[in-house]
């Protein structure tokens, strides 16, 4: 089976703290991958090495078996929502654009084509509504959805999002669910940082856990257990499933 991403040593340092060390995983395509880890762990780190926006210390980095630069147009990256200034005067319909220039150079007249294929993308979004609002002016779940449906206008093979669910409503939730069942049905590759536990079985495929090293890689059913996430999150995660322990207590009315 083709390899979506395949990474080998890959060693990352801030200064001189490592913050990814020695990371070897292969991931075959077609998966929808969560990328899992306590705070600070890397996961943001790891996208942006993948990306090349971060240069790596060590290591080598693949998508379908070839170098970033001859696939880059393949890739779309929905950035981490706290990562972008949201002050910047720019309309959602230009935001969602910028999907489309990627593949057919900045400097190129829109197109009939362009705009129909931008007002698609944010209809799949819900924000059809939206498109002449200033980014700044909307909810954090809809600035959200603005950078999905950018994604998707990529019309990649391979989706990088960072913490999409973070700090989003039940709306917002549900379009992502349904945007990543539509990119599996079409065959893409998904790997999406994310933080909550719970839903972890519900949404991915495989995981990759995460802390500062690589702590295991693999089909969900295999690798998503106890003793990789106590791995992962250390003392942490006993503190978590005491808490979860307590709350279902709670509920019961045992407490
Ligand atoms: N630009 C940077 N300069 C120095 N340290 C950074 C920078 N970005 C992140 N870090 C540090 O690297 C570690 C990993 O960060 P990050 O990849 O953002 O983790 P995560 O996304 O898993 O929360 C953290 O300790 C963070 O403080
Ligand atoms: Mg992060």
């Amino acid at each position: 089976m083709q390899t979506a991403v395949s990474v080998q040593q890959l060693t990352v340092n801030y200064d001189k703290t490592p913050v990814l060390w020695d990371l070897h995983f292969s991931i075959p395509v077609g998966k929808l991958v969560g990328i899992i880890g306590p705070n600070g762990a890397g996961k943001s780190t790891l996208l942006k090495a993948l990306l090349g926006i971060i240069k790596p210390l060590a290591g080598r980095i693949e998508f379908l078996g070839q170098p970033y630069k001859k696939v880059r147009k393949s890739i779309a990256y929905v950035p981490q929502r706290s990562a972008i200034d949201w002050d910047f005067p720019i309309t959602v319909f230009d935001v969602v654009l910028m999907g489309r220039y990627s593949k057919s150079g900045l400097f190129r007249r829109m197109k009939k084509s362009d705009k129909e294929a931008v007002l698609r993308a944010l209809t799949s979004v819900g924000l059809e509504s939206f498109a002449h609002r200033q980014i700044g002016e909307l909810s954090g779940g809809q600035q959200q959805r603005v950078f999905l449906a950018r994604a998707l206008l990529q019309e990649a093979d391979i989706y990088l999002m960072d913490e999409p669910f973070a700090g989003v409503d039940m709306a917002t939730e549900k379009v992502i669910v349904s945007i990543f069942d539509q990119l599996r049905a079409q065959g893409k590759s998904l790997f999406v940082v994310h933080h909550d536990l719970n839903s972890v079985e519900q949404y991915f495929d495989w995981v990759i856990l995460l802390n500062t090293a690589l702590i295991a890689c693999g089909p969900v059913e295999e690798v998503f257990h106890k003793e990789n996430l106590s791995k992962t999150y250390g003392g942490y995660f006993s503190f978590l499933e005491e808490a979860a322990k307590k709350a279902q207590k709670k509920n019961l009315g045992l407490s």
